[in-house]
């Protein structure tokens, strides 16, 4: 049987990189969710197709291929219809049309068994907002990451800066503050702590003590 870590919070709470290295440290496959979502809203964005519900999304899902590979570093990377869309997906633009397009229950019904799948193959630690909740609530073991909001901009603001793209703090706050209403309002699977979960809130820490939090609520509970 293999094992699941469930990891939600907000944007910007470091899920994805200190999931990472933890899922090496475990040997676990580190599975993103947030990229599916931002998959689905690249693909909206080049067939010019707004992020909510209606007709012209349920035919892009009908239409459209999205598949979870890993490369071989056994990192995950992405395919929109055969395509690796894992360095495109990265920008503000995706980002918020991710938020935008993830409320729609069709849009989060389409991912639901990709992500089912990935779990029954592998022993994974899965990121992303509704995995303790919905995706996968007998999760061995259920995390909600948090810090405070600008906590999470500012590294989220880092982060773009050394990417080279131009941005200022108060936008990624903004941003960062926006994605968090739209994430836990929507009437689909909201962001909100799963039943049952652990609360790890990283604002105080750094990235290798939250990495050591992480690894070793995993290992009191596994
Ligand atoms: O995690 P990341 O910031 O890459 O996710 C992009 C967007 O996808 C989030 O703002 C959220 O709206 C959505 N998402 C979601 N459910 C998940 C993962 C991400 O709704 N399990």
């Amino acid at each position: 049987m293999s094992v699941a870590i469930a990891l939600d919070g907000p944007a910007g709470a470091g899920k994805s990189t200190i999931a990472k290295r933890a899922a090496k440290a475990l040997d676990y496959i580190y599975i993103d969710t947030g990229a599916l979502y931002r998959t689905i809203g690249l693909s909206a964005m080049r067939r010019n197709i707004e992020p909510v519900e209606s007709k012209e999304v349920s035919d892009m899902l009908s239409k459209i291929k999205v598949e979870i590979a890993f490369n071989d570093k056994m990192e995950q990377i992405v395919l929109l219809d055969g395509e690796d869309v894992s360095s495109l997906i990265r920008t503000p633009e995706v980002s918020m049309t991710a938020s935008k397009i993830s409320a729609i229950p069709e849009v989060r019904a389409y991912l639901l068994d990709l992500q089912r799948d990935m779990a029954k193959k592998n022993n994974v630690i899965m990121d992303g907002r509704d995995i303790g909740t919905v995706v996968l609530p007998d999760a061995k073991v259920k995390i909600f990451l948090t810090a405070s909001p600008e906590a999470r901009a500012e590294r989220r603001y880092k982060e773009l800066l050394e990417k080279g793209m131009t941005v200022s703090y108060n936008d990624v706050l903004k941003d960062v503050n926006e994605r968090d209403y739209n994430d836990s309002h929507r009437k689909t699977a909201p962001l909100k702590p799963a039943e049952g979960c652990v609360i790890v809130d990283t604002t105080e820490l750094d990235f290798e003590q939250s990495v050591d939090k992480i690894i070793s609520v995993i290992k009191e509970n596994v």
